[in-house]
């Protein structure tokens, strides 16, 4: 007979947390390397599409994600998206699938971290994501993690799935159930039965159990008050969206503060955008150029694809500014390059002394991981190699 389990929420973490240091002040992760321009809707990437858009195709990906191994990087993270935002430059149009790819490269790769992608609320059982993701730790020896996103806000991927987008604070709930579900099923020798609200399994039992204990690395980048919640509650990384270094320590202040109430401990990160050469000024003049081929169309069908739900992050900052009233949608030249490019990700740009002390003052106001993403990826991850980990070790911050 089956154990009928009482826990359906969270905190909860049967056997207490993983551990998540690599014993670098300062983590690096690889970012949006599975998907047609990455994070940049910016016509640029046409005067070189193999390099600056189709880096997705496998001998590239193969080359990114060895080579971020080799430099030090700790791990690598898809980006999840099922449906693209068109443009010029068909931006996210084509993609390798975020769920799988973490099972392509464990393989192929020996030390990296590697994480899947799901949207909760995209009809995903959690007994299948356990599954899933128990055999790739299984097959990684203990280096799968996983991204939990709900998906709730975004229209033309619901659309996909035959549905309309879930209540916003809603999908959170749904979310705790999911990942609590998963935590049993990681955590359990014996069949259990749980009874949720949104999720039930019964007679449930994952064997083998994940290679890494007490379970693999739960990561979430909630930026609304529930998603920041359920990211304190149930996950170990919490990736953080500040607009400045103040707004960052306040949330890592919160996170922090959140976590301990919970009897948990996480750890923040954040996304970074970089544009790097041998000068500031050079730099400078990529982005410029950048920016000057901005794919507006895409950016439009992503901000005006997603829905006004008042619980989420993003109609909290922008929702009653969105419109055609001018070119810049309603929410200012400099928030739209901060969607255009990185999708509001923190933006390094810069030489690689400048960049090496942007990302020292995100470590100082708390940040413990960059999640890197370049607008030239090849380069990008070189210009890490020979410039900027070298400045890192200097200042203390990497082995
Ligand atoms: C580092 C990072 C990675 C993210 N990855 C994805 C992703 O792969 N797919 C996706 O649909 N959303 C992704 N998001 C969006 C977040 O999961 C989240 O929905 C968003 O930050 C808005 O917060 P909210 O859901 O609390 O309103 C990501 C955000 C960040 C900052």
């Amino acid at each position: 007979m089956a154990h009928r389990v009482e826990i359906l929420r969270g905190p909860f973490d049967p056997g207490g947390q993983p551990e998540t240091r690599s014993g670098n002040p300062l983590e690096l992760g690889f970012f949006a390397w599975n998907l047609a321009g990455g994070m940049t809707a910016s016509k640029a990437v046409l005067s070189d599409p193999a390099r600056l858009r189709d880096f997705w195709h496998w001998d590239t990906a193969l080359y990114l994600n060895q080579t971020a191994e080799r430099i030090g990087y700790e791990y690598q993270v898809p980006f999840g998206r099922w449906r693209g935002w068109g443009g010029a430059t068909g931006y996210n149009e084509e993609s390798l699938d975020f769920l799988t790819a973490a099972a392509c490269l464990a393989p192929v790769t020996t030390r990296l971290g590697l994480f899947s992608t799901v949207h909760v609320t995209y009809k995903f059982h959690p007994v299948h994501i356990a599954k899933i993701g128990a055999t790739i730790d299984f097959v990684s020896r203990g280096r799968w993690g996983l991204n939990v996103v709900t998906g709730s806000t975004n229209r033309r991927e619901n659309a996909l799935f035959g549905q309309e987008p879930q209540d916003h604070d809603q999908a959170y709930e749904m979310a705790d159930e999911f990942v609590t579900l998963m935590k049993w099923l990681w955590a359990s020798d014996e069949p259990i039965d749980f009874a949720g609200r949104y999720y039930q399994a019964y007679d449930a039992v994952l064997r083998p159990r994940p290679v890494r204990q007490p379970r693999p690395i739960l990561m979430n980048a909630g930026n609304s008050p529930a998603g920041i919640d359920f990211a304190t509650r149930q996950c170990d990384w919490v990736f953080l969206t500040g607009r400045t270094l103040d707004e960052y320590r306040q949330l890592v202040h919160e996170v922090h503060e959140r976590a301990a109430r919970y009897g948990r401990t996480v750890r923040p990160a954040t996304m970074v955008y970089v544009i790097m050469a041998e000068s500031d000024r050079r730099a400078q003049e990529i982005v410029d150029w950048v920016e000057a081929e901005v794919d507006k169309e895409a950016v439009n069908n992503f901000l005006f694809g997603r829905t006004r739900d008042p619980g989420s992050s993003f109609a909290q900052r922008y929702g009653a500014d969105l419109g055609e009233q001018d070119e810049w949608s309603g929410i200012g030249r400099e928030q739209f390059m901060r969607w255009a490019m990185g999708l509001s990700a923190w933006h390094i740009y810069g030489s690689y002394e400048t960049a090496a002390e942007q990302m020292r003052a995100l470590h100082d106001v708390g940040v413990e991981s960059l999640l890197t993403c370049f607008f030239d990826p090849i380069r990008g991850l070189h210009q890490m190699e020979d410039d900027v980990i070298p400045l890192l070790r200097k200042m203390g911050l990497r082995r």
